[in-house]
């Protein structure tokens, strides 16, 4: 199984949607919402989706009991197929309302949330989080932590193999200067081998997929996706031998997306909210400094900004 990580102020549905066009099989994941943000505010705007998007998992981030059944509950009512706790986001402002990676101190309330849900919900509920936090980073307590989570009925782990340092390093930070360490992973499956386990930290090419995929049952991949969308054209075809979709070129892509901007800018969308996240298809493809120019800067000063959309295009074509 190969998924799209969620990634806050990126994978919003518009980035969704054009992921999609990549890849029918890879699953997709929500920006984090929090339980607040569903309960007391605009719910319609964090949950919306267009049908495509599937298979969608909506992420969470909370740690009271009822309102994560709530929230799992809506998710369910949607049409998310999964929902998933965020026990690996490092931010301050998360940590204040016991969100995110501060979690993996409190196995046993993460563990009555997963209860909660699964009582309230029939679609799976799944953890994602960090192999330990400062203080708390022994192979131990991650062992106890999965161990007390899976009892409460939780069976597909999504673990970003790395620690999280909750006082002193920023959320980016937190994201490279912790290592990496696979191998804690790959002891954390052994020792729970009927559990899902997907591999996530770092992870660049799909050679790298195929080999981690030999000891978990998925891989999820962030920065990589976001910086290389074309990368997903070819996950399809070589991790689930589906060639049914295969987008042939990168233009094909955007002729979609075209279609997809005009509807959304009917509903009064802004193009550039759609076209922001589209930056990397041309990585490495002749022509992409120009594609970028177009769609990051000279977009943002014509009136008609499909015609600058029409102009990347031709880049691509070669034209
Ligand atoms: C911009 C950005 C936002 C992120 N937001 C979230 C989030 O909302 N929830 C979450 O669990 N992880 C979040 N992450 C972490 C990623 O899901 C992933 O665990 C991390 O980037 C490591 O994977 P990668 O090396 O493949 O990018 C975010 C990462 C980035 C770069």
């Amino acid at each position: 199984m190969f998924a799209v990580a969620p990634m806050l102020d990126w994978t919003d549905r518009h980035c969704r949607y054009f992921l999609r066009l990549l890849s029918r099989r890879a699953t997709l994941y929500s920006e984090m919402v929090t339980t607040g943000a569903l309960i007391h505010g605009d719910a319609q705007r964090h949950l919306a989706f267009n049908d495509t998007e599937h298979p969608l998992v909506l992420q969470l981030g909370g740690s009271v009991p009822q309102e994560m059944a709530q929230c799992a509950r809506m998710a369910q009512d949607w049409g998310y197929d999964e929902v998933n706790i965020n026990v690996g986001c490092p931010s301050d402002r998360v940590q204040n309302n016991m969100i995110g990676a501060c979690l993996m101190a409190h196995p046993e309330r993460v563990a009555e949330c997963v209860d909660a849900m699964r009582q309230a919900v029939d679609i799976p509920v799944t953890v994602k989080h960090r192999i330990g936090i400062n203080g708390r980073d022994s192979y131990q307590a991650l062992v106890d932590f999965v161990g007390m989570v899976a009892e409460a009925g939780c069976e597909h782990f999504i673990v970003h193999a790395r620690i999280a340092i909750l006082e002193g390093l920023s959320p980016k930070e937190n994201r490279h200067v912790p290592p990496l360490r696979y191998e804690v992973v790959q002891q954390l499956k052994q020792e729970y081998p009927h559990l899902q386990m997907t591999l996530n930290g770092g992870i660049k090419t799909l050679d790298e997929c195929e080999k981690h995929l030999h000891t978990f049952e998925g891989v999820m991949l962030g920065r990589e996706v976001y910086s290389n969308p074309w990368l997903l054209s070819e996950v399809d075809q070589r991790l689930y031998q589906d060639s049914s979709l295969a987008p042939t070129s990168r233009s094909e892509v955007m002729l979609k997306l075209r279609a997809y901007i005009e509807s959304q800018v009917a509903q009064g969308v802004k193009v550039t909210h759609i076209t922001r996240h589209i930056l990397g298809i041309a990585q490495g493809f002749p022509g992409a400094r120009r594609f970028r120019q177009l769609l990051s800067a000279d977009i943002h000063r014509h009136e008609n900004q499909l015609a600058v959309f029409d102009q990347a295009i031709e880049v691509l074509q070669g034209r």
